[in-house]
């Protein structure tokens, strides 16, 4: 049989999950042609790219993370160092089948979960067109829009979950995405997270440790039922990996002289919040 090419495959798999889909400017029902333009009943539309990806974005946007930021975080995430923190989202996670990821970046996250969830559909949405684009690339098998998370192109209840991982929020527009039991899952850095990258980037300076203490208390205040779960861990790291681990945040960027940093080890450590009602 005739290989679909990679637009070709993603029409194919958007065309099963049309119904999940509402123009960003109208908010009405999409509806998507063989030739790849989803259009709604006031005639807005939007094209599918040939990377296999939708690009929903009612405005133009300047993004700070770049195609190598975005390479760099896939080969981190693929080195495993994420590995604890999937597997526990997963389990938190067994019988859910509509998983929205919102500020997806370069979709490793919502990918790997999946892997562990048979039955899910995962979608994944972010603002930057780059983190798309290597979404697309590396994972042709989910559905990549590129979009703003806080207006994004999906009907009200869709999803059953929705991931927001290290991401902005924004929960009226999450709680307009759930199913009546669906469940926001929010990842949320805290004091030891790449704390000896942190060290070595800002030492000596107040942005060497921080909360979210903040974001936690915001989180709580907006959901009905709330469960917090700290989770730290610190793996040995290749020397092979540091400079991917550099590039793959702002923080690593403070660093003037980055064949000099030496990380054997890092830490991960975080809050993973499980938001559900009202
Ligand atoms: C620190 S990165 C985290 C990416 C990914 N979740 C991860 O953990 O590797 C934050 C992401 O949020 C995205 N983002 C920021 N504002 C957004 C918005 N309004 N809508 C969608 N995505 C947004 C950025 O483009 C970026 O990819
Ligand atoms: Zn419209």
């Amino acid at each position: 049989m005739k290989q679909l090419s990679k637009r070709a495959a993603s029409i194919h798999c958007i065309k099963q999950h049309i119904s999940l889909f509402a123009c960003p400017f109208c908010h009405t029902q999409m509806q998507l042609n063989d030739s790849g333009t989803m259009s709604c009943s006031q005639k807005h539309s939007f094209d599918m790219a040939k990377q296999g990806y939708m690009n929903f974005m009612t405005r133009p946007v300047a993004s700070m993370y770049s195609k190598e930021l975005f390479e760099a975080r896939q080969e981190v995430i693929a080195s495993g160092l994420y590995d604890p923190l999937q597997r526990r989202i997963a389990e938190l996670l067994k019988n859910e089948q509509m998983i929205l990821d919102t500020g997806c970046g370069e979709g490793s996250h919502l990918a790997r979960i999946c892997a562990q969830l048979p039955q899910a559909v995962g979608v994944g949405i972010d603002i930057s067109k780059e983190g798309i684009i290597a979404a697309a690339k590396f994972y042709s098998d989910k559905i990549w829009c590129v979009g703003d998370l806080a207006n994004s192109p999906f009907q009200s209840k869709s999803f059953t979950t929705i991931l927001n991982i290290l991401s902005p929020a924004n929960y009226e527009e999450f709680k307009r995405l759930l199913q009546p039991d669906g469940k926001v899952i929010k990842v949320v850095p805290q004091e030891g997270y790449l704390q000896e990258l942190r060290r070595q980037a800002f030492a000596d300076s107040e942005k060497e440790s921080y909360s979210n203490a903040q974001t936690v208390e915001r989180f709580k205040d907006s959901f009905a039922k709330v469960d917090v779960q700290r989770l730290t861990y610190t793996v040995q790291l290749s020397t092979e990996l540091v400079p991917k681990l550099l590039q793959m945040t702002p923080m690593g960027w403070h660093i003037e002289n980055s064949t000099a940093v030496e990380l054997p080890q890092i830490t991960i450590d975080v809050d993973i919040l499980v938001g559900e009602g009202e």
